[in-house]
């Protein structure tokens, strides 16, 4: 019996998959299919891949050719899976001719011709228009927007406002997009808009983008009131619009995989999350001299406060400030104490104190801990009573991050909702609701 294995994405299933799984199957007695996983795609730049894993493996299932379909996690799984289930043919287009001959070793490879003038990312383009995002503000944080935007098929980085035109005009020139003298000129050339000026202002952005029929990834924090993130959720609801915040780390594949597990059970049931992350500024920067809105939990607490609020849930019982504040007023250093029925939630943040950056996440059967920066999750380890039982978990984080927001931000708007899962509405909310409470304490 000859045995045949081939691999692929297989989104949007398509004559050119048909055909290859047609002529794999030809090659031998039993076909052997790998479908690769959502996350195993975006960590080797696949970011928009519509069709859902189950999707695509019914529709290689519904040919008929495949006698068996495996899951494809990693790289590196192709040479195990060659040993394990005894190979003799291993088979792909000819779009990879020469990149699998490492594998001649161990079995047969074989490159069929590809079909012409079909592919997945066509289809993609040609069910999507392009959509346009133009950048609100042209600061530090829209900087890192544009190489990353570029990075993800299906949008296209248009323009820039902001209110000081020169700024505009040499953010706009640098990097080759275009820029506009009102703000009426810029939403008539956009479909999307990234809001990335002070936190204040987010709310006025969020509303007039919103009344102008666009879709929003605004920074966090998104909003500084309660009412004001839920007036305006509720907006874009009945607008059909997608507001979204940016907090990045919620939909970074190494993040999405650690709050898997440790809602998976495997440390039992979790009584204690503690979030650190501290980084230390110039006492010139916009963080602390904005006397209203500046300071560390301002701009560092929404990252905190993701852990928590994802694995503690909305439900405290009681919340707790304690800050260290500078001279004129704005914390340097904020701890926030979260009680619950059954568990703690701490965040420390801080921008004049630096402290160990770190996750822990501790149940009653272990513990998970993730070290700076894991607010761009990598590495990750469960440790159990048994102090040699360590498991390691690590995971692609590329460039600042962003494309994994940016994908999931445009496949939202493309009609998707498999991601909105990693950072809901409501917990948007309640991050606004910690703010306001936290703003009102803080700053008389
Ligand atoms: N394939 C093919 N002919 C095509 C498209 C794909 O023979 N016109 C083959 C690929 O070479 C691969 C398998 O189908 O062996 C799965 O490919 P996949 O990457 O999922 O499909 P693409 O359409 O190439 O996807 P994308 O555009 O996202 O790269």
């Amino acid at each position: 019996m000859i045995r045949v294995i081939t691999y692929g994405t297989f989104d949007l299933f398509h004559e050119g998959h048909y055909r290859l799984l047609q002529r794999a199957k030809q090659l031998g007695d039993y076909l052997i299919v790998g479908v690769t996983t959502e996350e195993y795609d975006q960590t080797r730049g696949k970011l928009n891949v519509v069709d859902s894993l189950m999707t695509r493996i019914e529709n290689i299932r519904k040919t008929g050719f495949a006698d068996e379909i495996i899951i494809e996690e990693s790289q590196g799984q192709k040479f195990r899976d060659i040993k394990k289930y005894q190979i003799d043919i291993f088979t792909v287009g000819s779009d990879w001719t020469g990149q699998f001959d490492y594998l001649n070793d161990y079995c047969k490879v074989v490159y069929l011709d590809r079909t012409k003038n079909i592919s997945s990312t066509m289809l993609r383009a040609q069910n999507k228009r392009i959509q346009r995002i133009g950048i609100i503000g042209s600061g530090r944080i829209a900087e890192r927007f544009i190489p990353e935007a570029k990075l993800v098929s299906g949008i296209s980085a248009q323009g820039v406002f902001n209110p000081h035109i020169e700024s505009a005009a040499r953010f706009a020139s640098k990097w080759e997009i275009d820029y506009y003298k009102s703000i009426e000129e810029f939403y008539s050339a956009v479909d999307a808009v990234y809001i990335a000026t002070p936190h204040e202002t987010h709310y006025e952005y969020i509303k007039s983008a919103l009344e102008h029929g666009k879709h929003v990834l605004c920074e966090k924090p998104m909003v500084l009131q309660r009412a004001q993130a839920e007036e305006l959720f509720s907006y874009a609801k009945e607008r059909k619009l997608i507001l979204f915040e940016g907090i990045k780390t919620a939909y970074c594949p190494g993040f999405t995989r650690l709050l898997g597990i440790a809602c998976s059970g495997m440390i039992g049931n979790i009584r204690n999350v503690e979030a650190c992350f501290t980084k230390l500024e110039k006492s010139d920067t916009r963080e602390l001299t904005d006397i209203k809105y500046g300071g560390s939990f301002t701009e560092l607490g929404s990252y905190c406060m993701l852990p928590i609020i994802k694995i503690l849930g909305d439900n405290f019982t009681e919340v707790r400030f304690d800050t260290i504040n500078g001279d004129n007023g704005l914390d340097l250093f904020t701890k926030v104490s979260f009680s619950y029925p059954n568990g703690l939630g701490t965040v420390t943040c801080g921008l004049g104190v630096k402290s160990e950056g770190r996750l822990l996440i501790a149940g009653t059967e272990g513990y998970i801990v993730a070290e700076a920066p894991w607010w761009k999750t990598t590495y990750f380890e469960i440790h159990y009573e048994n102090p040699n039982a360590v498991e390691k978990y690590s995971e692609r984080f590329l460039g600042d991050g962003l494309r994994y927001e940016i994908g999931d931000f445009l496949s939202m708007i493309n009609g998707s909702n498999k991601s909105e899962f990693k950072l809901t509405r409501s917990e948007s909310v309640i991050f606004a609701d910690v703010m306001e409470r936290f703003l009102s304490e803080n700053r008389s």
